[in-house]
């Protein structure tokens, strides 16, 4: 059994509070396996910004690489009160509970806590290969956070930004386009679904997403655009689907 198959189906991962669609695993686990196998790109770091249980942070560990680090940025329990759109409460205590007993390697992971406006002050790496965005949901949050991801990820690397087409927060979407209208940029869309919006490096863009079509045939749907750039849509065939695989 692979091991996102296997995370899926563990009654322990299924009880983790998040709001992490399941069909997502797949389409990580089908850019990480064209990433590592076929890219054969250095994986550099792993990140998640507002990683508050460690629903989705499972998901990005466990198609991390061993010994690579994987990085929890939030506000955890201490800094709530900067949690401006209450955009979910992280908590540390249960963060660290969850991902000692279920991650395939705890002790590569790393808990920080801060307001994502001050993240290029902490002591992140500022580079990786895979980064998910889902701390706070204001335009100002997505503007910074995009902004930095844009500026860190690696060639070819993953950018996973949560609920773009959530009419709860508008603000996602809101900054997304304008951001998309600069052209001082080195990523671009290539996948929408699962409430997700998933980006990579504008060199890689077309490979990526042909590499993930091909993995994922049964999630495909129309080809779009978004304001301009050629996205897929992504949808759910059904919530046992197919992982194809990974290896530690
Ligand atoms: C919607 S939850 C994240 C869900 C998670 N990714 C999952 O897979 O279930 C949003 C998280 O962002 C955190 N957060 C809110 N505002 C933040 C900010 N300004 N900087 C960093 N984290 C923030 C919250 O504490 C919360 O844990």
């Amino acid at each position: 059994m692979t091991r996102l198959l296997a995370l899926n189906e563990l009654d322990s991962f299924k009880q983790v509070n998040g709001w992490m669609h399941s069909s997502v695993p797949c389409a990580v686990d089908a850019w990480a396996d064209y990433y590592i196998n076929e890219l054969k790109e250095n994986f550099s770091s792993t990140l998640e910004i507002g990683a508050h249980h460690g629903k989705l942070f499972l998901v990005l560990e466990a198609v991390t690489p061993l010994p690579i680090e994987c990085y929890a940025y939030d506000l955890f329990e201490d800094l709530q009160s900067l949690n401006i759109d209450s955009s979910g409460k992280g908590s540390k205590v249960n963060f660290i509970e969850n991902v000692s007993s279920i991650a395939k390697g705890p002790d590569r992971l790393i808990p920080i806590h801060g307001d994502s406006f001050s993240i290029r002050h902490s002591q992140l790496p500022h580079r990786y290969s895979l980064l998910s965005i889902d701390g706070s949901h204001t335009r100002e949050h997505t503007c910074f956070d995009l902004q930095y991801a844009n500026d860190t990820i690696s060639p070819g690397g993953l950018i996973i930004l949560d609920d773009f087409t959530n009419p709860h927060w508008l603000g996602v979407m809101e900054d997304t386009l304008d951001f998309l209208d600069n052209s001082n940029r080195r990523i671009k869309p290539i996948l929408a679904g699962y409430n997700k919006l998933f980006f990579t490096t504008i060199s890689q863009a077309s490979t990526t997403l042909k590499a993930i079509d091909s993995r994922i045939p049964q999630h495909l749907n129309r080809l779009s655009t978004l304001k301009g750039h050629v996205v897929r849509c992504a949808f759910s065939p059904g919530h046992s689907a197919i992982c194809s695989r990974l290896s530690d």
